[in-house]
């Protein structure tokens, strides 16, 4: 069969790792993959870094979307994509996550009547003021086959309708859901023991135990008093207990920084030796920072899971997440953009001392199984 798998921004083309090296090791008899990159992420430390060194398959289509508002960007993807499914005639069309390039993606699929398979289904912040929120919403309600990572994310989609015990054969109308563990937790396995190898730390002489942060939420971006708060906090932290501080700089938070934070907290922040603002690292530096690090402060829901994954505690920058089983296992703490609230709970999680780590995403073989009922319930 044939598949088209869709990925643009920087988490869908480290995800499209897992479920590429599943077919290239188990279902390459039964499942041609054809990749779209909608060029949603185009720098090349956001998109090109990623494919060598995770050995996914080149994109045989890349539609050099670029940047743009929502409406803009997605139209163009919407455009490129149906008129490849028109051409290719995939049996399903594969979407990660909750971008712009994810709904593009289902709404393109669904319209044309080609199963929608979603993985990283039924997540929800409950908060609609979030881009991400409305596409993964919509690209659920397209879905014939939903891939959830959590219990908490069938939970959702059962109270949105969704009938946990659909009966094949499977459509957009008698869609299937599936808890199945994370993609993602699949990759920090598998890449791990590759990240120990890398020289990130001698480089930018790290010592173990710093903080790795990562800032890009739109929502803390765009905003001068969130963005402030946080690097006020980053800032103070470093300071009052001499710990280095690696920040690894999305591009929109690089240009946002110039437009939101003040001439002297910029420079408070680019004179204090201990914080490290550098270009955004590939996946297997980035693995290796987080295996690192004292303590991960991010609004990013990839790096959330990464921070459990490899049991570091984790201050989360905003006021909900959709990996709320972290929260309520106590791995990690929700700080909004309030200065006070990450000062105050980097103290908290620095003396906490009974972290544990149940088995929230899955075992890490989800790519398999992904792989496996697409062999058996897409026609
Ligand atoms: C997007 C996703 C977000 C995801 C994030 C992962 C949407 C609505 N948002 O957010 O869910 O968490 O990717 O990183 O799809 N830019 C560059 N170079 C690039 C890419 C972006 O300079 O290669 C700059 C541009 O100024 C652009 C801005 O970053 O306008 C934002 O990029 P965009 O893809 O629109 O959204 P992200 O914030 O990256
Ligand atoms: N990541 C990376 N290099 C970086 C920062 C993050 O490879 O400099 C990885 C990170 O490990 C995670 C993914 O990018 O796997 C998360 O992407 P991002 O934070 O951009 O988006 P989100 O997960 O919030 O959608």
């Amino acid at each position: 069969m044939k598949i088209i798998t869709i990925i643009g921004a920087r988490p869908q083309i480290i995800k499209a790792a897992a479920i590429s090296r599943a077919i290239r090791n188990s279902f390459a008899q039964q499942i041609k993959e054809i990749i779209i990159h909608t060029g949603q992420h185009y720098d090349e430390n956001m998109s090109e870094v990623f494919f060598d060194e995770l050995q996914i398959p080149r994109p045989h289509y890349n539609l050099n979307v670029g940047s743009g508002n929502h409406g803009k960007q997605t139209a163009k993807m919407l455009e490129g994509i149906e008129e490849i499914i028109l051409k290719e005639k995939p049996n399903a069309v594969l979407v990660y996550g909750d971008t712009n390039s994810t709904v593009a993606g289902g709404l393109a699929a669904s319209k044309l009547l080609v199963p929608l398979i979603h993985i990283e289904a039924g997540l929800r912040s409950f908060n609609k003021s979030m881009p991400e929120e409305i596409n993964r919403i919509a690209c659920d309600h397209m879905s014939t086959l939903l891939f959830s990572p959590t219990h908490q994310g069938v939970e959702n989609l059962k109270k949105e309708g969704f009938k946990i015990d659909a009966v094949s054969p499977y459509s957009i109308d008698n869609p299937k859901v599936y808890h199945c563990g994370d993609i993602m937790f699949d990759n920090s396995l598998y890449f791990s023991e590759l990240a120990d190898k890398k020289t990130i730390l001698k480089d930018l002489n790290l010592t173990p135990g710093f903080i790795l942060a990562t800032i890009h939420r739109n929502a803390n971006t765009d905003d001068a008093d969130r963005l402030s708060s946080i690097f006020e906090a980053l800032s103070e932290i470093s300071s009052t207990n001499k710990i280095q501080v690696v920040l690894p700089l999305h591009p929109r938070t690089k240009k946002m920084m110039d437009v939101n934070l003040s001439a002297e907290l910029k420079s408070q922040i680019e004179n204090n030796p201990l914080i490290k603002i550098i270009p955004p690292v590939s996946f297997l530096d980035v693995i290796a920072l987080e295996k690192n690090a004292g303590m991960i402060v991010t609004d990013s829901g990839g790096v959330q899971k990464e921070a459990f994954f490899f049991k570091k505690p984790c201050l989360i920058l905003r006021p909900e997440t959709e990996w709320i089983e972290i929260v309520q296992n106590g791995n990690a703490l929700l700080c909004d953009a309030d200065k006070n609230k990450i000062v105050d709970s980097f103290r908290k999680l620095t003396g906490k001392n009974d972290f544990t780590y149940p088995e929230i995403f899955g075992d890490g073989k989800a790519a398999e199984f992904i792989c496996s009922e697409i062999v058996k319930h897409i026609p």
